[in-house]
């Protein structure tokens, strides 16, 4: 039997028009540009304003802009795999909403929630479907509007977050392209140091959980950043040796973007000049589940046939990962 493998044949991105600087940000925590600067290496991120608008608002514009620039019909989409820790309500999954709103009527469709990872964990997940044989187009969407959980008084997490979406298709080749291998891992003990305390299950909302603000992002900076750097710079180097490649075979590395230190990091760690390096948090921040398909989506004019690309990701749960793929297609 002819060996299926699953490549990224299209991408596409979405980032709402307000944009929320250093400067403003500034005005409304104890903050500065330069600080910010530094230690994070953000200047603005994007956040989606409107009543009523949420995660699929911007999960279907790419979505509509990658069937649209694919020649895809969402008659076509077999799959739809939306990738976000802040789905438009507990349920139904933002997957569903996303596919009525781009009209994708003969697909089946989920949420996946992987934190930072989402996307990657999304990737390995659509693959699968692709390599069954029995799913044709795949469509896969990272999309957050994190300024939903994000609070504006908390000068350690307010600077960091920003909203966006990116959707790539999976389509099945037979060529010697697309996902070659991944490498995934969580550790569920890290969800101390990370993690969202009210608004689920657990501690459903309540007028107390709102005044104590338990309904936004709880993060111990430093705990995840040590455990981080670590995370990704490991598990890329670990992808390169298992396949052997040098800095020079690799083309670029696709790394989240929470951190510029935690990038810069991963980078030396693998032995990478920056000019092979895809960063875009200056501009948007760190975007959750949209990150990763944003660099490919802004990047993708660079991107040639066969170049050999790390995406690599750690986030809340704890996850992280990384994939090796060949990139299939010259745009
Ligand atoms: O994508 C999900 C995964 N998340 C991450 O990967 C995030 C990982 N963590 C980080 O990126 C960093 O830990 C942060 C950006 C969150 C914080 O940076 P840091 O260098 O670890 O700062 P810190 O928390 O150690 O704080 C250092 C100082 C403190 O002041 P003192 O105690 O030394 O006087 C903070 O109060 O910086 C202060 N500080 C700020 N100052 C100005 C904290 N936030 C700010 C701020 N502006 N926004």
């Amino acid at each position: 039997m002819t060996k299926l493998n699953a490549a990224i044949t299209g991408v596409a991105g979405y980032v709402p028009e307000y944009i929320l600087d250093n400067h403003e940000l500034s005005t409304m925590v104890d903050t500065s540009d330069e600080w910010i600067m530094t230690r994070i290496g953000i200047k603005e991120r994007r956040i989606l304003k409107g009543e009523m608008m949420g995660t699929s608002d911007m999960g279907f514009k790419a979505v509509n802009q990658l069937l649209k620039k694919t020649g895809t019909s969402p008659d076509e989409v077999d799959l739809l795999i939306c990738t976000t820790v802040t789905p438009d309500m507990q349920f139904p999954a933002t997957a569903n909403i996303i596919s009525d709103k781009a009209g994708i009527k003969n697909a089946f469709s989920f949420d996946l929630n992987a934190g930072c990872s989402g996307f990657l964990f999304g990737m390995s997940t659509a693959e699968k479907f692709i390599k069954s044989g029995q799913y044709k187009k795949v469509v896969l969407v990272g999309a957050d509007k994190m300024s939903s959980i994000v609070d504006y008084s908390d000068r350690a997490t307010s600077p960091i977050f920003g909203d966006a979406a990116g959707a790539v298709l999976f389509e099945p080749t037979t060529e010697d392209v697309g996902i070659i291998d991944e490498d995934l891992h969580v550790d569920g003990a890290g969800r101390k140091h990370l993690h969202q305390k009210a608004g689920g299950s657990v501690k459903p909302a309540s007028h107390e959980t709102i005044d104590a603000k338990e309904h936004f992002i709880y993060q111990e900076g430093q705990q995840v950043f040590k455990n981080a750097v670590k995370g990704m710079a490991d598990i890329s180097v670990g992808m390169m040796e298992k396949h052997n490649l040098t800095s020079e075979d690799i083309a670029w590395l696709v790394p989240h973007q929470a951190n510029m230190r935690i990038i810069t990091a991963t980078a030396q760690r693998m032995n990478l000049v920056p000019e092979k390096v895809m960063i875009n948090i200056e501009k948007y921040g760190n975007t959750t589940d949209a990150t990763l398909p944003l660099l490919l989506w802004e990047w993708e004019d660079k991107l040639k046939k066969g170049d050999k690309l790390i995406i690599s990701a750690f986030g809340a749960g704890f996850t992280w990962g990384a994939i090796y793929i060949k990139w299939a297609y010259n745009s």
